[in-house]
């Protein structure tokens, strides 16, 4: 099947990154959020985006008008019926995902895949929780989704080969570098990222070194673009400590067990970028 119409359910960090991708691919996009309100400011940020491309010299004025006309937005979760593809980018919480798939599966027309951008969870999990176990697959975007150019594609055993295929094209005709990976916590990039992010928070909380020295070392030492306590700030220390527990809950490795210090964090509200505040102020 190919994707003419792509739904996408939540409005945090990742929704209008990913939005604003597959339009730009020519897929008519619907963003779904609980508030409507929330909807519209994933639009307007999307519009923002592009018109920032415009002004830089990288985007055509004409093209970013179709593309943005190519996105609506809604708080009916019922809007989504005729979607080909639904992704679905909420909290990181198995609960809250198995409920929505439930409510997606009755919703989205019968031959519609249903997707999840989860960085860690039991992708068949979310699949059983339908009558459509054989159209669920994980599609897993990066953070910042219009700059990052790799698409993990989860296929979990339920999976059917139309499904996984169809999930590839999809990310394909994003224009991302796409990669298949058996359902298993964290995937490929983040199962071996987030042991070196929560040794990092060990390190500062050890006090073997300041924050801003950790950054610049494993910048200047590694060519990283950027030092591991900025990234943990970049993806929200709430959605990282969700990581983390999926990872420690799966494998019981000791370098996936979250640090008491990103812990306490999250407990405080200090989430990172999103909030104003976490290793860093914004
Ligand atoms: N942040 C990243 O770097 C990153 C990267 C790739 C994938 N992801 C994954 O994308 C998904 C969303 O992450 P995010 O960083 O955009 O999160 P976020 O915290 O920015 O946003 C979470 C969204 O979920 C919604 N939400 C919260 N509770 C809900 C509920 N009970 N029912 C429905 N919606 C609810 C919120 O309103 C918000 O729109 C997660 O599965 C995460 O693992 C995140």
């Amino acid at each position: 099947m190919s994707i003419q119409r792509l739904g996408i359910v939540g409005s945090g960090i990742m929704g209008s990154g990913i939005a604003e991708v597959a339009a730009k691919s020519g897929v008519e996009v619907i963003l779904r959020s609980r508030q409507r309100s929330s909807a519209d400011a994933m639009v307007t940020s999307l519009e923002k985006s592009l018109a920032k491309q415009v002004e830089r010299g990288k985007l055509e004025e004409a093209a970013a008008k179709e593309i943005a006309a190519r996105v609506s937005a809604t708080d009916d979760l019922h809007a989504l019926h005729d979607c080909d593809l639904v992704l679905e980018s909420v909290v990181e919480d198995l609960a809250v995902k198995r409920e929505l798939f439930t409510r997606l599966d009755d919703i989205v027309k019968p031959e519609g895949i249903i997707a999840t951008n989860t960085s860690t969870l039991p992708v068949v999990e979310l699949a059983v929780a339908t009558e459509r176990p054989d159209k669920v697959v994980g599609i897993h975007f990066f953070n910042p989704a219009p700059m990052m150019k790799l698409v993990e594609v989860i296929a979990p055993l339920t999976a059917s080969p139309e499904t996984v295929e169809a999930a590839k094209a999809f990310a394909a005709a994003c224009g991302k570098d796409v990669v298949e990976v058996k359902d298993r916590a964290g995937f490929i990039v983040n199962a071996l990222l987030f042991p070196y992010l929560n040794n990092a928070v060990r390190m500062l909380e050890s006090g073997t070194a300041s924050r801003d020295d950790i950054d610049t070392a494993m910048k200047g030492g590694c060519n990283f673009p950027m030092g591991p306590l900025a990234l943990l700030d970049l993806v929200g220390l709430d959605t990282s400590l969700s990581i983390l527990d999926a990872l420690y809950a799966e494998f019981r490795d000791p370098n996936y067990a979250a640090m008491p210090l990103l812990r306490r964090m999250v407990a405080a509200g200090q989430l990172g970028r999103k909030s104003g505040s976490g290793f860093y102020s914004y």
